[in-house]
């Protein structure tokens, strides 16, 4: 008797499972298709995230269509180049991995100018970047005394910051951010 009851408890969990895996699968298959336009980020609140973004100091570091400072990478048109997985994990996360077209440098002149920018090539001989205030440069590594590809802490975390709830609305509202 009493083999007989667990076992069957123990299918039902089963059952359950499957039931909820399932579930998760119909859920989730659209979006991970990236169709399914229409159908807006599940959770959050787009207009709350907007909010958010605005008063929570992003603009100081990112720009946003017009806005916005250009220190931190551009997010007009995020939406169309990140799932919300990503986008999420950039918030919460942002040193687990700076994705390569986001990689900062810091350089040294010989001269002790410091200069810090977005890498946007570099060589044998010379490296580009686009400095916070938005000028193109150029340095030969000749004429520097260090070169450093800055992996860490450039992006705050917003842990601790800003609730899941919040979270979820800025994720939503990046999301909407796409290319027209
Ligand atoms: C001190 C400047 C600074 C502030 C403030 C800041 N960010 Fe960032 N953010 C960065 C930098 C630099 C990166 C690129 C490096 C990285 O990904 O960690 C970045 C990366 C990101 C990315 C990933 C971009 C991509 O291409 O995938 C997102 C999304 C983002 N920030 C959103 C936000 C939001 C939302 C806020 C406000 C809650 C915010 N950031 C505040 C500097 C900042």
């Amino acid at each position: 008797m009493r083999t007989f009851s667990t076992a069957s408890g123990c299918s039902a969990i089963q059952a359950v499972a499957a039931a909820a895996a399932l579930l998760v699968m119909v859920a989730v298959s659209p979006a991970a298709q990236g169709q399914g336009a229409s159908a807006g980020p599940p959770a959050g609140d787009p207009a709350r995230g907007k909010a958010v973004v605005q008063s929570g100091g992003c603009l100081d570091c990112h720009r946003i269509g017009d806005r916005g400072s250009h220190a931190g990478p551009d997010l007009t048109e995020l939406g169309s180049r990140r799932t919300p997985d990503r986008l999420r994990q950039a918030l919460v996360d942002p040193d687990e991995e700076v994705l390569p077209e986001n990689r900062y440098v810091r350089l040294v002149a010989k001269d002790g100018t410091v200069v810090t920018g977005r890498l946007l090539n570099q060589d044998a001989m010379s490296v580009q970047l686009i400095t916070t205030k938005d000028e193109l440069k150029s340095y030969l590594r000749a004429s520097l005394r260090e070169f450093a590809i800055v992996q860490k802490g450039l992006m705050p975390s917003v842990r601790g910051k800003l609730t899941d709830q919040q979270v979820a609305d800025v994720v939503a509202y990046l999301s909407t951010l796409k290319a027209s």
